[in-house]
């Protein structure tokens, strides 16, 4: 490392380190507004400046609204109620939910406009209440407005209770790559309401499951274990195992962010991004048809077969995971792994580079030792690439789904 001042020149300098303490707070409970449960209202009137009530910029899904169509109602209920502490800004603005809503600026300038014309300052909230997609944008416009207005998270699916609404992170997508545009900002808090996972549809209901593979992969085999002796409950989606599930996930994502060293990943690996290197690009690929969490099985079972093929996992260890994943009910190939670009190279390569490039430095890809044993390497044997989606194809194809009853809303 060279030192900045190798010049006989004198250069003063002024260098003072400086921390910021985050407090990461994530709640579970069951029926906050039909319930009236006072945690969030509290939540709003933590640290005001003033004896008037926290002000609210709620954004709520359009996907949720819809299948939910009393929500409205009851969360302007649920802030009357509690007038005393917290007031909706304005009415609650719903914008469509989904991939499509981080494909543009078109939410986030509209997230912008409504902070600007409900004037929401830095100690008001922007509380956004959705899937993954809605609250990645929500995050991201709370965070560049102002410079960061406070925001407070209600993720309404699995995925996005277990994984991405407890953690730091947010983005909109941009140059054809996933969360190019992103800022990294803790929410003030994050409340899991169980209750919202009752009208998900089957295929957004079993996601969540995908990230509680891929952390329990990593971190925890006896999370795996457990998933294992699951899945044919998971696959149903039996209220009690999806909540264990979601609430043993949101922790290991926690624990990481909190207690892993590098919450705003300034380092050049990201450990709870095992398998989304090709997952990403998949989702890309297949111009978004494929979703997140079904990439994410497809890139698990990839990195997974590679970690066999390259000598580091037994194969026993290897079909637990790929059998897992289907038993769960996800598909482990996709037409879009084999696409080739003009040159002949195999289209989801580009991922890696564009994973390597998120980051910058040098790659850094987590892979498997063992199931619970996930460690990392820098190096990738692109000429095994070919074969692990070879076996994925040639699979036998999976057991049919049963039919997944819908809960009592
Ligand atoms: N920020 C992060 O750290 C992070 C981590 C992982 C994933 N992500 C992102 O999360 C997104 C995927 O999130 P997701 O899996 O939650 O899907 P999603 O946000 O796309 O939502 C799926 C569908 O469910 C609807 N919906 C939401 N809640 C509902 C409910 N309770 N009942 C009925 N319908 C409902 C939505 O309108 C949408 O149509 C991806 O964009 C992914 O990149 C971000
Ligand atoms: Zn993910």
């Amino acid at each position: 490392v060279t030192s900045p001042n190798q010049s006989s020149l004198p250069i003063t300098a002024i260098e003072r380190t400086f921390q910021v303490a985050w407090r990461h707070r994530v709640y579970f409970t069951h029926d906050l507004f039909a319930g009236r449960l006072p945690l969030l209202a509290n939540l709003l009137a933590e640290d005001q400046p003033s004896l008037q009530p926290a002000r609210a910029l709620v954004v709520l899904d359009a996907g949720l609204a819809r299948a939910r169509p009393a929500l409205l109602g009851i969360l302007c209920d649920y802030f009357a109620h509690f007038d005393a502490q917290a007031r909706l800004a304005g009415p609650p603005v719903i914008l469509p939910g989904g991939e499509a809503v981080k494909n543009s600026w078109t939410a986030a300038n509209a997230i912008h406009l409504e902070i600007d014309r409900r004037h929401i300052d830095r100690h008001s909230y922007v509380v956004a209440i959705g899937g993954g997609a809605l609250l990645d944008v929500v995050g991201f416009a709370a965070a560049t407005a102002h410079r960061g207005c406070r925001h407070l998270r209600l993720p309404t699916t699995t995925l996005s209770q277990a994984d991405s609404g407890v953690g730091v992170k947010n983005g909109i997508n941009a140059f054809g790559k996933k969360n190019f545009i992103g800022t990294f900002a803790p929410p003030a808090a994050v409340i899991n309401d169980f209750s919202f996972l009752h009208s998900l549809e089957p295929r957004d209901r079993r996601a969540g499951s995908v990230e509680a593979v891929k952390v329990a992969l990593i971190r925890d085999a006896s999370f795996f274990q457990w998933i294992e002796q699951h899945a044919s409950a998971l696959r149903q989606a039996a209220p009690a195992h999806l909540h264990h599930l979601v609430q043993r996930c949101a922790e290991l994502h926690v624990n990481h962010i909190t207690g892993g060293g590098d919450p705003f990943e300034s380092g050049t690996a990201r450990p709870l991004d095992f398998g989304h290197w090709s997952a990403h690009k998949l989702e890309q690929l297949s111009n978004f048809r494929i979703r997140h969490a079904e990439a994410v099985a497809i890139g698990i079972a990839l990195d997974s077969l590679y970690s066999h093929h390259a000598g580091f996992l037994d194969s026993l260890a290897t079909q637990r995971i790929l059998s897992v994943l289907e038993h769960l009910g996800f598909t482990l190939t996709a037409p879009e792994l084999s696409c080739r670009l003009a040159d002949g190279s195999l289209s989801v390569l580009a991922g890696l580079e564009e994973f390597r490039e998120h980051l910058g430095g040098q790659l850094t890809l987590t892979l498997l030792r063992g199931v619970g044993e996930g460690f990392e390497t820098h190096d990738y044997r692109t000429d095994l690439l070919p074969q692990c989606i070879a076996e994925l194809e040639n699979r036998p194809a999976p057991p049919i789904s049963q039919p997944q009853p819908r809960w009592p809303g």
